[in-house]
């Protein structure tokens, strides 16, 4: 069977000069939910937007396959990448919901890859992708906040919502950057209890970035480690002890490690020993803030969806959606 995710030496150097991600190789293969953890400024979110195909690694020979297809080569973005991101649901730490819009509106755009450009361009979905879209809703526990707009939920809600526009986009894997770095705690959970569930029930493949391990140790088998472009460590989370995170990060660990984490996790833990001497401290810059738009407006558009569509969304972002009853 084709991996979920293939990547082969996959470098990147932005203008600047500075290497960020440096000979990347991993494989994960479909049905995996894998934690790629590292500091700040390590190259997650690269990395991630790199699997998307919204940048092109360094042109050297390199590959990234998405169930057995090409979204790169050699430093190339495809030809065929919009169709290949169809399989591929995103979730930002920034929630990425169009706040103006309805929540069913946003779930919906997940459908847009499958219209009509001019169907999509107007918003307009038939009765059976709405109800598609209710009952992705109601899968991920909002189906009550279907008409509310995306701006007034909470933000553990709208990554709910995301997660629920990945469904009915029908994508096999989700890529979600730190989807829980804004939450509460409880949020956090809920979040990342319903990846798990896509993930065991639905078989969705997911790679989730995560600030700390804490979580990676919680919900993910297998943790992929980055540090300043590298990848330091793939194998199994519960051998992620703050000992061998010194070791690999240095003063950076702390960062990964939750204090109520490193609590629990200490007890087990060797003593410190010289060897983060070794690894730098140096702190990467800031992570970029600015991810993609959510509704690309550019969404390939596919001929023939045959069902009669009816109502319109919402046509204008002011206007109220006729067939909307307001929540209680
Ligand atoms: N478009 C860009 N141009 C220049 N530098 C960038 C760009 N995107 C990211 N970087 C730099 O790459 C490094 C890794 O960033 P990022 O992938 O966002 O890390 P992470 O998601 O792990 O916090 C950082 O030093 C960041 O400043
Ligand atoms: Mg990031």
């Amino acid at each position: 069977m084709d991996d979920a995710i293939r990547i082969e030496r996959l470098s990147k150097t932005f203008d600047g000069g500075r290497k960020v991600l440096d000979e990347v190789a991993l494989r994960i293969a479909p049905g995996e939910m894998v934690a790629l953890i590292g500091a700040s400024g390590s190259g997650k979110s690269t990395l991630m937007r790199h699997i998307a195909g919204f940048i092109q690694s360094d042109p050297q020979p390199s590959y990234i396959d998405i169930l057995g297809r090409p979204i790169q080569r050699d430093g190339r973005i495809v030809r065929e990448v919009r169709s290949i991101r169809t399989d591929l649901g995103f979730v930002f730490q920034q929630f990425n919901l169009v706040n103006r819009l309805s929540v069913i509106t946003n779930v919906l755009t997940g459908t847009l890859s499958r219209v009509p450009l001019w169907r999509s361009l107007l918003f307009l979905f038939t009765h059976e992708e709405k109800a598609q879209a209710l009952a992705a809703l109601a899968e991920v526990g909002i189906g009550e906040l279907a008409y509310r707009r995306a701006g007034t939920l909470s933000g553990g809600q709208q990554q709910r919502a995301a997660l629920a526009r990945t469904l009915i986009q029908r994508a096999k894997i989700i890529l979600a950057d730190e989807p829980i770095a804004s939450l509460d705690p409880e949020s956090a959970r809920k979040v990342m209890d319903l990846l798990k569930r896509l993930n065991g029930e639905h078989g969705l493949t997911v790679l989730v970035s995560l600030h700390q391990v804490d979580f990676a140790m919680k919900y993910c088998a297998r943790t992929i480690a980055l540090h300043r472009g590298h990848v330091v460590y793939d194998g199994p989370s519960s051998a992620l002890t703050p000992h061998l995170l010194r070791h690999l990060y240095g003063s950076d660990a702390e960062e990964l490690l939750a204090p109520a984490a490193l609590n629990e996790l200490e007890q087990n833990a060797t003593p410190r020993t010289g060897l983060e001497a070794e690894v730098g401290t140096q702190r990467g810059a800031a992570s970029m803030s600015a991810e993609l738009p959510a509704v690309s407006p550019a969404v390939s558009a596919m001929p023939g969806n045959e069902a009669s569509w009816s109502a319109k969304v919402e046509p204008r972002p002011a206007a109220r959606p006729r067939f909307a009853r307001r929540a209680s």
